[in-house]
């Protein structure tokens, strides 16, 4: 038997961020999130079980990579088809891969579909979406596109993204300024864990997300940009308080980060409606209109250089290619 199969999926930003897992084998986190999926960044990953195969291998960007992470995600799959047979998996990143542009959620929502057609499953989006969760717990909202919810549920059956708004017909998107495209030292996994394992403001963050989540729903069902924009910032800011609480503390944020950061308000002093949020690595998402959007590039070129402004609109869910 020998099966090929690519897909391709989008990256998404959450607007209400998922830090932590209530369980860490089946990534079942302690809150829902809610993210937009991206046009502009994604992950092509093409899958081959193949049966004359004696090991599972990486390649990422063409270079061969040893990853636990693919090989105990393939584990999952190979467990839900029953079937023994391994893979060669070839996946290509139209993202900076590990700077906090979401990598892992464009690369496991491509590979949970990418590997769940090749080995012949036929899964709906809903079971895809919690194949995905098993590989990154962002990537269970990159198989929807548009704005996306996680519904943390309490166990494998009922942890799973719905969409919210697939298509969007009101002036949202985003703007990534890049900072560093550098892989950053800790990981969104790691980060995420030692903020649950040792920051006093943990349960708080959980607590105030779930306030959020409600008022970014209704923010959302209105169109407002500028309620959506408040509610994410402020979110965002709230997650990487615990890191900078957590002992010992680290933080994502770098000179630049602040500087950008700075920059945003700035614009928002001259009225112009732009917000933004950070994930795990150095690099600001402004969350902005189309319409302003050109305002907003004119005038952080001259800080961040005209080729570092990466514009993105709302994306699809995840495809076969
Ligand atoms: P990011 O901010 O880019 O999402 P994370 O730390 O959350 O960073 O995830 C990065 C990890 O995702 C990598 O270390 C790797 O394990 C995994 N990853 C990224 N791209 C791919 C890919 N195309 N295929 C498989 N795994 C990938
Ligand atoms: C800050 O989904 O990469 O981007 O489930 O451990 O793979 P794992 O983590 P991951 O974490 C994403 C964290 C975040 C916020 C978010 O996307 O909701």
């Amino acid at each position: 038997m020998k099966n090929k199969i690519s897909a391709r999926a989008h990256t998404n930003i959450a607007l209400i961020k998922y830090w932590g897992k209530q369980n860490k084998d089946l990534i079942i986190p302690y809150n829902n999130s809610l993210s937009l999926t991206l046009d502009h960044f994604y992950t092509d990953t093409t899958v081959t079980f193949d049966d004359t195969l004696t090991e599972d291998t990486f390649f990422l960007n063409t270079k061969q990579k040893k990853d636990k992470k693919v090989s105990a995600f393939l584990d999952v799959v190979r467990n839900q088809a029953q079937k023994n047979i391994y893979a060669k998996v070839e996946s290509v990143n139209h993202v900076p891969t590990s700077a906090g542009l979401a990598s892992s959620a464009s690369a496991y929502a491509a590979l949970a579909l990418a590997a769940s057609q090749a080995i012949g499953l036929n899964l709906n989006r809903r079971d895809l979406s919690r194949l995905a969760r098993r590989g990154s717990g962002s990537a269970s909202r990159s198989i929807f596109g548009g704005l996306v919810e996680w519904e943390k549920g309490h166990n494998d059956e009922d942890s799973f993204a719905v969409p919210m708004e697939e298509t969007i017909d009101w002036d949202i998107q985003m703007i990534a300024i890049m900072i560093n495209s550098h892989e950053k030292a800790i990981d969104s996994r790691s980060g995420m864990q030692h903020s649950v394992d040792t920051s006093p403001f943990y349960n708080d963050w959980v607590k105030s997300s779930e306030r959020d989540l409600i008022d970014m729903k209704k923010a959302i069902l209105e169109k407002n940009l500028e309620k959506v924009g408040q509610i994410a910032e402020n979110n965002a800011m709230k997650m990487h308080a615990t890191t900078l609480s957590a002992n010992p503390s680290f933080t994502y944020f770098n000179p630049d980060s602040i500087r950008a950061m700075d920059a945003i308000r700035d614009l928002r002093q001259e009225g112009i409606t732009c917000y933004f949020t950070m994930d795990a690595g150095p690099n600001v998402k402004i969350i902005c209109s189309k319409a302003e959007t050109p305002y907003i590039l004119k005038k952080l070129s001259p800080l961040f250089g005209e080729k570092n402004l990466l514009v993105a609109k709302p994306g699809p869910g995840a495809t076969l290619i």
